[in-house]
């Protein structure tokens, strides 16, 4: 059977945001590129599988990474002096802008998909620019790597930069149907996806909205966004959409904010009235977490524990460039972090996130997106880290919880040794 195969070690998954799942010295059975489960000992139906010994070594689910952009790749860690608004036109749309060379799209999206094929995550939902033949590079590049992802060739036709903004709302919908035309029909990717990215109110005319609500009718496509991140954005919200009663609704008036059958992710969200996370509730709106961006851009802390506390999904997000860092590892221990912040200076009701709340969010909680994903639960897609945390041992013995809180803290620490998805080691796939 192709692709199915037994790994020995320390398993450890997430069965929900409070319950962490430590299986030590145990076997994780990948069945057709599916989990079957894991065990103490291997059952009969499964020993002529192949049998990888990682005695020793930590397993855990790929991460996930609801919210990246990858043209902005090329110059994180820059700008960080600088608010959202600011930050957008003096760095993230000149760069943007470039990609409509493709010789210059290939050199940086090839280097943002090789770290992250080397990196722990192992889906990702992607901002890539408004040009269609650099997002079809970027979807290629992006299938090579044996990662999966949904990309979106962003829409933008208002508000930005000269050599960046589409010419108007006609240009970007006939864009965008080619680009998810030839996607979904020509390319007929197996890992790569497309989803529809207007890239944020202050963005998109109403014209646009609502070609790109057709759109999604016509293909059913998911779609993700920006809410709520910066409080100078939300007044220019409010300004360009008087008659919204929020930013969500800004959305929900073209139908553009989940829903049966339309899957949407939100980034941010760190400004929310009430009776948003109650239409975000109904509507099953995921929210990209992304505390690193919130804290170099200044942006504010989202209220997490009041999304979990009302079953809002909730997955993190690199933000790169906003974010410095692709690794969902380092969103975990930010998320805590700010959510310390949070509890302490802002809303003594919120307790702060647990380690394994963090690494829920970061696996089985933004993985939700995808599907079964992020959790080593029977029938979960197989995607697997095979961890050597031996950096990180101390001189006493540690348990495989306090193992897992060091790996989540100092992962530069650890070598990421095997990396499955859907039960392929894309470690190995040529490059
Ligand atoms: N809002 C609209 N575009 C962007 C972007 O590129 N990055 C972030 N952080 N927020 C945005
Ligand atoms: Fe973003």
């Amino acid at each position: 059977m192709e692709n199915s195969f037994v790994l020995k070690g320390n398993v450890c998954y997430s069965i929900s945001p409070g319950e962490l799942a430590l299986a030590a010295n145990s076997y994780l059975v990948c069945e057709e590129g599916l989990c079957a489960g894991v065990f103490q000992e291997l059952p009969e139906q499964y020993r002529r599988l192949p049998l990888e010994d990682c005695t020793g070594k930590m397993i855990l689910p790929g991460l996930v990474d609801l919210h990246v952009h990858a043209p902005q790749y090329t110059f994180r860690c820059l700008g960080m002096d600088m608010e959202l608004i600011e930050w957008l036109s003096h760095y993230a749309f000149p760069e943007e802008a470039k990609y409509s060379d493709l010789i210059y799209a290939e050199k940086a999206y090839g280097s943002f998909v090789e770290d992250l094929r080397r990196g722990p995550n192992t889906r990702a939902a992607v901002f890539a620019t408004c040009h269609v033949p650099a997002s079809l590079l970027l979807m290629d590049l992006l299938e090579a790597s044996g990662l999966v992802t949904l990309v979106g060739k962003v829409n933008m036709d208002r508000n930005s930069h000269p050599d960046l903004q589409e010419a108007d709302a006609r240009t970007s919908i006939r864009d965008t149907e080619d680009w998810v035309s030839r996607a979904l029909k020509e390319k007929a990717y197996r890992n790569t996806e497309p989803i529809l990215t207007p890239r944020f109110i202050p963005s998109c005319s109403d014209d646009l909205m609502v070609g790109l609500k057709e759109i999604q009718r016509k293909y059913g496509l998911p779609l993700q966004s920006h809410l709520s991140e910066n409080k100078g954005e939300i007044a220019w919200v409010r300004e360009l959409c008087p008659a919204a009663a929020n930013y969500s609704a800004a959305y929900d008036h073209f139908g553009l904010f989940g829903g049966e059958g339309t899957p949407t992710i939100m980034a941010h969200c760190v400004w929310m009235e009430e009776e948003e996370l109650e239409l975000m509730e109904a509507r099953r709106v995921f929210v990209a977490h992304c505390p690193q961006s919130n804290m170099n851009l200044a942006s504010g802390i989202a209220p997490i524990r009041r999304f979990l506390n009302r079953g809002i999904p909730v997955g993190l997000g690199s933000d790169v460039a906003g974010g410095c860092h692709t690794s969902i590892f380092r969103a975990m221990s930010d998320a805590i972090q700010v959510s310390k912040l949070y509890w302490r200076l802002l809303d003594q009701q919120a307790a702060p996130l647990t380690i394994e709340e963090a690494f829920y969010l970061g696996t089985k909680g933004g993985g939700a997106f995808f599907g079964k994903v992020g959790s080593f639960l029977p029938s979960y897609e197989f995607d697997a880290l095979v961890i050597d945390d031996s950096g990180l041992r101390a001189p006493y013995d540690l348990s495989l919880s306090q193992r897992l809180a060091r790996i989540i803290y100092q992962p530069d620490r650890c070598a990421i040794e095997r990396k499955f998805v859907r039960g392929r080691d894309i470690l190995r796939i040529d490059s």
